[in-house]
């Protein structure tokens, strides 16, 4: 069996100062890791701000025998994004693996949502993910090994009434992480998508009390650790996890429909053939989707 450690590793973990977050560094932090727990404090929205939350879980990896550091920046601007990667090589040398996992939540229906609401979620998800990635990758790229684990969410992967800046935001990070993927490749730099299910103060009120005791913190935790560990191998890729349940999520296309001279009509008249997702075909770049299109062109 797989030992997962972290011996002599850093990893930094953004928004770690509760639910999910947090599940993530008290591990990274039994496991040996030295973590950087990031987190700004504020409320799910986004608002306010205070040192306790980081704190309290720096607290909790030191008691528990680990090595840790508290790190209280938002994600959401360069300059917090370069601070958070720094407290990792000031305190410890290095980083080896970061899990942007900070987020917030500002629900409203589509027609109502306001530039303001769009703003506030993208600059937390998508571009505090940028601002931490590019930092480290660059580290990486020079120690020639690295692991991103980049949460995501089934509400941005399959929709979800009410989230339109949240699943714009969460299916651009599926697209930021694709990129880190491929262009990390070379220097050993692996880079997952996580699309999680777990009661946080996020979600108790969508999931309920009944359903919300089935989705614990702890049981996504697991593939968080594994997918930052040395002894993954795996990259480019989106995983869900929740309940216990751990499965690939594929963004595939199909042989299709063929025909060079189509016409309206001729897309009106296969639109199943067109819409049907059977006998899936996962490319992993651009390239990969030219070449399913030119063995189609071939009748291949
Ligand atoms: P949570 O609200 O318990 O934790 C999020 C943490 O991020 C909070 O401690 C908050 O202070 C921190 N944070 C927010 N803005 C920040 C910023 N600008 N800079 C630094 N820290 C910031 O929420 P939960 O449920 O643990 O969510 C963690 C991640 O998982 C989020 O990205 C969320 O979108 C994602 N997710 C969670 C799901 C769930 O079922 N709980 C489902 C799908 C995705």
């Amino acid at each position: 069996m797989a030992n997962v450690t972290f011996e002599n590793k850093t990893v930094i973990v953004t928004g770690a100062g509760n639910g999910l977050g947090k599940s993530y560094a008290l591990e990274f932090g039994k496991r040996g890791a030295n973590v950087v727990v990031n987190d700004l404090g504020g409320a799910v929205d986004g608002s306010g701000s205070g040192n306790t939350a980081a704190d309290e879980v720096v607290d909790e990896i030191k008691n528990n025998g680990g090595n840790a550091v508290a790190n209280y920046d938002s994600v959401s601007s360069k300059e917090g994004g370069e601070s958070i990667v720094n407290s990792a090589i000031e305190s410890f040398g290095a980083v080896h693996a970061v899990v942007n996992n900070a987020g917030i939540l500002r629900d409203k229906s589509f027609a109502k949502l306001s530039e303001e609401e769009f703003n506030a979620v993208i600059d937390v998800h998508l571009k505090g993910t940028f601002f931490v990635c590019q930092p480290a990758f660059t580290h990486m790229k020079d120690n020639g090994y690295g692991r991103f684990v980049n949460v995501a969410s089934p509400s941005g992967l399959f929709g979800n009434f009410g989230q339109a800046n949240y699943a714009a935001a969460k299916m651009g990070i599926v697209g930021l992480t694709n990129i880190i993927a491929i262009e990390g490749e070379k220097y050993n730099i692996k880079a997952n998508v996580l699309a999680p299910n777990a009661t946080t103060r996020m979600t108790e009120d969508i999931f309920g009390e009944d359903f919300g005791k089935l989705f614990k913190v702890e049981q996504v935790t697991p593939l968080v650790v594994y997918l930052a560990s040395e002894a993954c191998d795996t990259t480019h890729q989106i995983f869900s996890a929740g309940a216990g349940r751990y499965a690939r999520i594929g963004i595939n296309t199909h042989k299709g429909y063929v025909n060079p001279e189509a016409t309206p009509e001729d897309i009106s008249d296969n639109i199943e053939t067109i819409s049907t997702i059977e006998d899936g075909i996962y490319p992993m770049n651009n390239a990969d989707e030219f070449g399913i299109i030119q063995q189609a062109l071939q009748g291949d």
